[in-house]
């Protein structure tokens, strides 16, 4: 099993990887020997194909309560569902909350442990890749509104964050390709040779090689727990994980969820990259090295149904990453040279629009 920590004082925390990761739950006080009340906040279909497994290793008196799969469960409707559960179940202020499934787990889970009595510990279980890279790491929480996305939320650093591959093993084939994105993303802005073995490896990785897999995993939340370490709260360093975000929140809000996060993150990148092509910060040739890889790995070229640039340029405003009015961007100038810019113009989207379909 590998072991990261993310170094943040007093809010510290391990980050376990690997097959059978679920039993470092007894070291973070959550195991079945111990007294600690646990309540799992996890994904129908998680639940149901994976519960079993976890159960054994939890308390005997823990509570499971379950929410709909997918982004639309992103709610602060289903967040009080969830807050009314836990007040059913008479849940105390000094349980642990392990949320069990992918990033809508962790961030709508993560929000109501944040929230419940006025914040308990929680445990995210990653059980996509795409959380396990990413979303599972860092604190952020919250939930959607119909403006925009990840609108209402908190910070709320987790307990410990447990990545079991075995978990890995269901994931359909479209959500495991989704996560591929965001480790793509954070190879592009923070590490070079983490792309290039992207690019050497992509056929083990999109095989599921255990081993590239492991690597993956692992590299990414090393990446992520050091710019988390230095930027928590996203003062400036953790923004240039918004890369590929600001159109590809747009582009995933006006479809209506219907794609995958990761999937609208791989869009996001190539329409970015488009922006910064035209303004001669980026060379064609990098440009087109990433839309090889992200063809190579699986992830869309193309938005599915087009969009009405006008209407792309309007829902980066309802962007929260919006600061006096101009929408943030990050932008990359090479591998490893991510650039935040705020004057992205509404004609500049509609071209780099253009250019990708
Ligand atoms: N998903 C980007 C971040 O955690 O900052």
């Amino acid at each position: 099993m590998n072991l990261i920590h993310v170094s943040l004082g007093s809010r510290s925390y391990p980050i376990y990887i690997g097959p059978s990761a679920r039993v470092a739950l007894a070291e973070c006080g959550a195991g079945a020997e111990g007294d600690t009340q646990v309540a799992v906040i996890a994904d129908e279909t998680v639940a149901s194909l994976h519960g079993q497994r976890l159960e054994p290793l939890l308390n005997l008196g823990h509570i499971v309560i379950t929410f709909p799969p997918g982004e639309r469960s992103k709610t602060l409707e289903q967040v009080e569902a969830l807050h009314r559960r836990l007040a059913a179940a008479r849940v105390e202020r000094h349980a642990v909350i392990v949320t069990f499934g992918g990033g809508v787990a962790g961030d709508l889970g993560g929000f109501v442990a944040a929230t419940w009595l006025r914040g308990v510990r929680c445990i995210h279980m990653p059980t996509t890749l795409l959380a396990a890279v990413d979303a599972a790491v860092g604190g952020k929480t919250g939930v959607n509104l119909p403006e925009g996305k990840n609108l209402v939320g908190v910070f709320h650093q987790p307990a410990a964050v447990i990545v079991d591959t075995d978990f890995l093993d269901t994931l359909p084939a479209r959500d495991f390709t989704a996560g591929l994105a965001e480790s793509v993303k954070q190879a592009i802005v923070r590490d070079a040779e983490f792309l290039a073995w992207h690019e050497a490896t992509a056929a083990a990785v999109c095989g599921r090689d255990p081993a590239a897999l492991a690597h993956l995993i692992t590299r990414n939340c090393e990446l992520k727990a050091d710019i988390v370490a230095q930027d928590e709260r996203e003062a400036g360093l953790r923004a240039i994980l918004n890369y590929g975000h600001t159109i590809g929140h747009a582009i995933e809000r006006l479809l209506g969820y219907e794609l995958r996060h990761g999937e609208c993150v791989a869009l996001g990148m190539l329409v970015e990259n488009e922006v910064a092509r035209a303004r001669g910060l980026l060379a064609p040739s990098e440009a087109d090295r990433i839309r090889d890889l992200i063809a190579r790995l699986g992830l869309p070229l193309q938005v599915p149904r087009p969009l009405d640039a006008p209407d792309v340029a309007a829902a980066c405003r309802a962007d929260k990453k919006v600061r006096g009015g101009a929408v943030n961007f990050v932008l990359i100038r090479g591998i490893g040279a991510p650039v935040r810019v705020a004057d992205v113009t509404p004609a500049e989207i509609a071209a780099a629009l253009t250019a990708i379909q």
